[in-house]
């Protein structure tokens, strides 16, 4: 914040220039908040060649977009972006893990094959517009990591599109898939970024989640995660990401029947999540 006695942190415009008074506004209060971080901290000249040492290491190892999720910016612009759609489902950060156009399968829906590793999780639910109607036909695009925690682009021993799906909610707007449990995962943390956090005494892990964009005809889309409940990092996201109402509850099964009525021969985990989408306009 600019004070009556201290000049602004850039100068008005030449009389005549054209001016971008978004980009005005933002750089005026983004530097009026460092310049007065800078005197009231005394940041030294040491202080200063390092942060710009650091931040170019940022940008030479591709970690910007990182560097914002660790920071709790790409959290807070997703708020500014969604929460005005009061009515739907919670957002969530994308993250740098999508990959566009997974495999468009039909049910019965599994995001893997029936050798994966890992504890069977089958997950439904229905997919419904802000006042509650069914929205028949509503795309469901889901990719998680492996139980390892690990994504299929970063892991060779996984199948191309491993635990990436499409696929379609019914007319009845309800889906339900097939998976294995998510596992808790680091996000990369031996390049500038992994510093960052151990300079501060922050550690890289999330808790473990499925990623989800959801959409139908006449709706605003939807990015958002799920969270699996009794992981022991939901309370402390590397990215500050969950929101309680994005925790799901699993439910175990053990009984050989249940199994059996599944086609299973091991325990399994179901879990429940209706998702609501705002119409447009
Ligand atoms: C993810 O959830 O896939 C993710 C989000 C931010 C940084 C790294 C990974
Ligand atoms: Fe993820």
């Amino acid at each position: 914040m600019t004070t009556a006695n201290q000049a602004s942190p850039i100068p008005a415009a030449a009389a005549g220039q054209p001016v971008d008074p978004r980009l005005h506004a933002i750089v005026e209060r983004v530097l009026g908040d460092l310049h007065a971080a800078v005197r009231d901290l005394e940041i030294t000249e040491p202080e200063l060649r390092g942060a710009l040492g650091f931040l170019t290491e940022v940008g030479t190892a591709g970690e910007w977009q990182l560097f914002s999720d660790v920071l709790g910016i790409s959290v807070a612009v997703d708020a500014n972006s969604h929460d005005r759609l009061a009515q739907a489902t919670a957002s969530n950060v994308e993250g740098p893990y999508y990959r566009p156009d997974a495999p468009l399968v039909s049910p019965p829906v599994s995001l893997c094959g029936d050798d994966e590793p890992g504890e069977v999780l089958l997950v439904s639910g229905q997919v419904r517009a802000a006042g509650g109607q069914p929205l028949p036909g509503a795309l469901l695009d889901v990719w998680q990591t492996n139980q390892a925690g690990l994504y299929e682009h970063e892991d060779p021993s996984q199948p191309d599109w491993n635990l990436r799906r499409r696929f379609t909610a019914g007319e009845d707007g309800r889906y339900e898939f097939r998976t294995v449990a998510p596992a808790a995962y680091q996000i990369p943390h031996s390049g500038p970024v992994g510093r960052f956090l151990a300079a501060l005494g922050r550690h890289p892990w999330r808790p473990a989640h499925l990623h989800l964009k959801v959409s139908a005809a006449g709706h605003w889309p939807l990015t958002t995660m799920l969270y699996l409940d009794g992981d022991p990092w939901l309370h402390d996201d590397t990215i500050f990401s969950v929101k309680p109402e994005l925790v799901v509850a699993l439910e175990r099964h053990e009984r050989p029947e249940d199994m059996a009525a599944r086609g299973l021969d091991q325990p399994f985990s179901t879990a429940s999540y209706d998702f609501a989408l705002e119409p447009v306009g």
